[in-house]
């Protein structure tokens, strides 16, 4: 297994692994404009030269970035994959000065047992839900709000 950052080679695998499970209304679905502009934010993991997992970190605020797109190939869940990408990313937003990392998300039990804490929505800096406008479901956002101080 390879974890790596994402190339422009890796932006169908990326689509379809996020699509498929947006389709079933696990996680929102992600255009393919969106995708190349956020290239930079994702980590990937790669086996056998397929991509089976992937998850990106955005950078919202001062001190304040999100986990999104994380998802895990269905074959390969609960095999370490998602922690790993996880954990990367927060190396990575520590080396950037993140001080708060949040994810919203239908995975509670997935972010806990990466030490995220789950907040109340209004709690959580107004500037984390600035894109929540471009979402489908806005204003019903139906994910819960998790947060990790680093
Ligand atoms: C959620 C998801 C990314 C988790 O990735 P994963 O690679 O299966 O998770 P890991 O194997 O790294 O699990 C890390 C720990 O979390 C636990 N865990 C994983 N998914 C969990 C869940 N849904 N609920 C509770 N605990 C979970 C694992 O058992 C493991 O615990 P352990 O350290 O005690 O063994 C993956 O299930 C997935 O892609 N789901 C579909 C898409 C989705 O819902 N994405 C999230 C959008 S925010």
């Amino acid at each position: 297994m390879i974890f790596r950052k994402a190339t422009f080679s890796d932006v169908e695998s990326i689509l379809k692994l996020i699509n498929e499970y947006a389709q079933q209304g696990l996680m929102l679905a992600r255009s393919r404009n969106t995708l190349y502009e956020g290239l930079r934010e994702f980590v990937l993991a790669e086996e056998d030269g397929k991509v089976v997992g992937v998850a990106a970190l955005h950078l919202v605020w001062d001190e304040l970035a999100e986990i999104r797109a994380l998802a895990v190939h269905p074959s390969k869940i609960k095999t370490g994959i998602g922690r790993t990408i996880v954990e990367k990313l927060t190396e990575e937003a520590k080396e950037l000065g993140v001080k708060t990392l949040f994810a919203l998300t239908y995975q509670p039990g997935f972010f806990r047992k990466l030490g995220f804490k789950e907040v109340e929505k209004d709690s959580v800096p107004q500037k984390m839900w600035k894109e929540c406008i471009n979402c489908p479901k806005f204003p019903n956002c139906d994910e819960i709000a998790m947060v990790k101080e680093l």
